[in-house]
């Protein structure tokens, strides 16, 4: 079976009640598919990828769970092992290779999608204008949206081969376009 990105928010939805989770998968998913077109690969996949990376979380809040006790879950439900395999290793913990461009990506989402979205959400414009410099800048306080893991973020742009600049800008434009869905400020509030 090849997913497609409904199937996908189907099974999250049916595991997460989280409005906040459900809009971390909905800011990763955007950024992933942003990368799938940049990269000509399949946008589908690799959306229901994102929008899955952290399903069983409400179910599995823990290391000990997350997302290793999630798999079987994929499993039986009918999610190939190729979608499998990159939900497991967004996880620091378990080590796993990040040997396609799929897990790449995920990886260098996941934090700075998070980490975006927060600054959208302390901005009286969201995302609006949202300069990679002003990222970067509330990167560098310990205490602004202090559980997004810095070194992923970097690591992130690294594995991906881009400037940290570049990445930022491209998540930002990305998750534009869902703004009012992440629950950030719109220009369509103004009118
Ligand atoms: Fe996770
Ligand atoms: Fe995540």
């Amino acid at each position: 079976m090849r997913p497609t990105r409904e199937q996908a928010w189907e099974t999250l939805t049916q595991y997460t009640k989280s409005e906040a989770l459900r809009r971390h998968a909905l800011a990763v998913e955007a950024s992933v598919g942003y990368y799938a077109r940049v990269y000509g690969e399949d946008e589908g996949f690799w959306r229901a990828t994102a929008l899955l990376h952290d399903f069983d979380y409400e179910i599995h809040p823990t290391l000990d769970e997350h997302p290793q006790d999630g798999a079987p879950i994929l499993r039986e439900a009918g999610y190939p092992d190729e979608l499998i395999e990159a939900v497991l290793s967004h996880a620091e913990h378990l080590g796993m290779p990040r040997d396609t461009q799929l897990k790449k990506v995920l990886f260098a989402c996941d934090e700075l999608s998070g980490f975006v979205h927060a600054c959208g959400l302390v901005r009286p414009t969201g995302l609006d204008g949202l300069e990679p410099k002003s990222v970067k800048k509330k990167l560098k306080q310990p205490s602004f949206a202090a559980g997004v893991h810095r070194d992923e973020v970097y690591a992130g742009a690294e594995l991906l081969g881009l400037a940290l600049d570049e990445h930022i800008a491209n998540v930002v434009s990305a998750m534009q376009p869902i703004a009012s869905e992440l629950g950030l400020w719109t220009a369509a509030d103004a009118a």
